[in-house]
């Protein structure tokens, strides 16, 4: 069975959202641990306390010192797969480098589109009609990463912020547990910007 560690900075729904895909079968994998930039994060309480792990990252020198510990920390629970979900802190590119082709993120926006924070508000400013979720390989540059799989919700008359957020959210729990479907079942690999579907690319860059 693959072993996942999830990072987690918030409140914690895609983390449910796995935990709940598990135990109904859905998903061939064990959560080996949650790890947490913020030691009061709801994420935490999701899971066994044997299977937490925070630290308070303004205790650290620098991101480096921060990344290193986590670094640790995660390792001794070897996982396949690392998966960042709701976790808001930069990781630095040695943090990243150690765990290069196994360290998924979430994001929510329809990639390139919207990296960075507060994506709702700016794609209601920019005028979407379409808006939406993407799960991604990590790499240094910001939510740069190759694509592997995205969900479209459309912008609604009246949407606010908050109203958009949750119509993306209810569509990032399913598009999350199929990505890891794919990723648990040995199917998908990154290969440089492209990502390899069953030993194929699966987007072919224009
Ligand atoms: C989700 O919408 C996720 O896509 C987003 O934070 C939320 C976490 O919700 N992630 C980012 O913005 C990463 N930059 P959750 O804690 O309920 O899973």
């Amino acid at each position: 069975m693959r072993r996942i560690a999830v990072l987690a900075s918030g409140r914690g729904s895609n983390l449910q959202a796995v935990l709940d895909a598990i135990a109904a079968g859905q998903l061939d994998a064990e959560i080996v641990g949650v790890f947490s930039d913020k030691p009061g994060a709801p994420a935490l309480q999701r899971v066994p306390a044997a299977l937490r792990w925070s630290a308070d990252a303004r205790d650290y020198a620098d991101r480096d010192a921060f990344d290193a510990v986590l670094a640790a920390a995660v390792a001794e629970r070897q996982p396949d797969w690392v998966l960042c979900a709701g976790y808001m802190r930069i990781l630095g590119e040695a943090f990243i480098a150690g765990l290069r082709g196994r360290l998924l993120n979430i994001h929510p926006s329809l990639l390139p589109r919207f990296r960075g924070l507060r994506t709702h508000a700016r794609a209601l400013a920019a005028g979407e009609r379409e808006h939406g979720a993407s799960v991604h390989f990590v790499t240094p540059e910001l939510d740069a990463g190759a694509v592997i799989a995205q969900a479209v919700v459309p912008v609604l008359a009246g949407d606010d912020a908050e109203s958009l957020a949750a119509r993306v959210l209810a569509v990032e729990h399913p598009l999350l547990i199929a990505t890891l479907r794919l990723a648990v079942s040995g199917r998908l690999a990154e290969r440089g910007a492209t990502v390899m579907a069953d030993g194929h690319p699966l987007f072919t860059p224009l």
